[in-house]
């Protein structure tokens, strides 16, 4: 048995790019939309044990502006088993006082999903223990587009100086304004890539990539990856204290 985590080096942000459904499928001769679905079970598995272990903030990556670019099928296939996972997660939501709070081109989901997505928001709005950020159509360099035409656009009409702007001001028009950094990043089915994922937020990230695929990661590897991440020396760029 390993020791138990260390309450006071638990990340406050946990981000992950859930990847290799497809994979996950086609290695047993499924459908693409079969690997989803079982991923869809993974989320339900990885949020409740995030909770459990007290994570402030975790942010998945769960359709990229990029993923417009898949077949039809899949697109829609993708968006109704979102659709499900809203209604069915709604009261273990509630119940474990965790936030929903979608991040993306929200306005490009189909209007059934955006209306999915508003009723769990609404149920969630006031809970306090974790936020559950989930990348709906989001892609990091269209999240800093928008940021730069907002600030523009103040600096525009004089409510803010251009001289003025600092690292806190760009943070604070991201869509994860007043959360934490990302203090760990975790990719699965062995891709090494970002994949226009948190590029702001991540500056600092301890990163981990794990071959497993997103349906057969579960509560055991993540707790295995935070392990490992207690025993990282984050550094800042400083010289480690002695
Ligand atoms: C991740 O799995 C889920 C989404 C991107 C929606 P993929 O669908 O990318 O699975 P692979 O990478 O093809 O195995
Ligand atoms: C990244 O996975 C996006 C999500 C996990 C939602 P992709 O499968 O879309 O990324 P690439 O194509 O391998 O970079
Ligand atoms: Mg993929």
């Amino acid at each position: 048995m390993r020791n138990e985590l260390d309450p006071d080096r638990m990340p406050k942000h946990v981000a992950i790019i859930m990847d290799g459904n497809g994979r996950w499928a086609k290695k047993r001769l499924l459908n693409r939309i079969n690997g989803h679905e079982k991923g869809a079970d993974a989320v339900r598995t990885i949020v409740q044990t995030a909770r459990k272990l007290d994570i402030a903030a975790l942010t998945l990556y769960a359709f990229s502006t990029e993923n417009w670019q898949r077949p039809q099928p899949e697109i829609s296939g993708l968006m109704l088993l979102l659709r499900r996972f809203l209604s069915s997660e709604r009261q273990t939501l509630v119940d474990n006082e965790i936030r929903l709070n979608p991040i993306g081109q929200i306005d490009r989901l189909p209007q059934a999903v955006r209306e999915n997505l508003e009723a769990v928001m609404e149920a969630t709005a006031n809970n306090q223990r974790m936020i559950l950020n989930l990348a709906l159509s989001y892609g990091a360099r269209a999240e800093i587009v928008e940021m730069v035409k907002q600030i523009a656009a103040k600096a525009r009409t004089g409510a803010l100086d251009p001289a003025a702007i600092t690292t806190e001001t760009v943070a604070d028009h991201l869509y994860t304004r007043g959360m934490p950094d990302v203090d760990l990043l975790i990719r699965t089915s062995g891709e090494m890539r970002i994949s226009n994922f948190l590029l702001w937020q991540i500056a600092y990230a301890e990163i981990f990539f794990t071959p497993t695929l997103w349906p057969d990661f579960g509560e055991e590897e993540f707790v295995a990856i935070l392990h490992d991440y207690q025993h990282r020396e984050r550094r800042f760029g400083a010289i480690p204290s002695t």
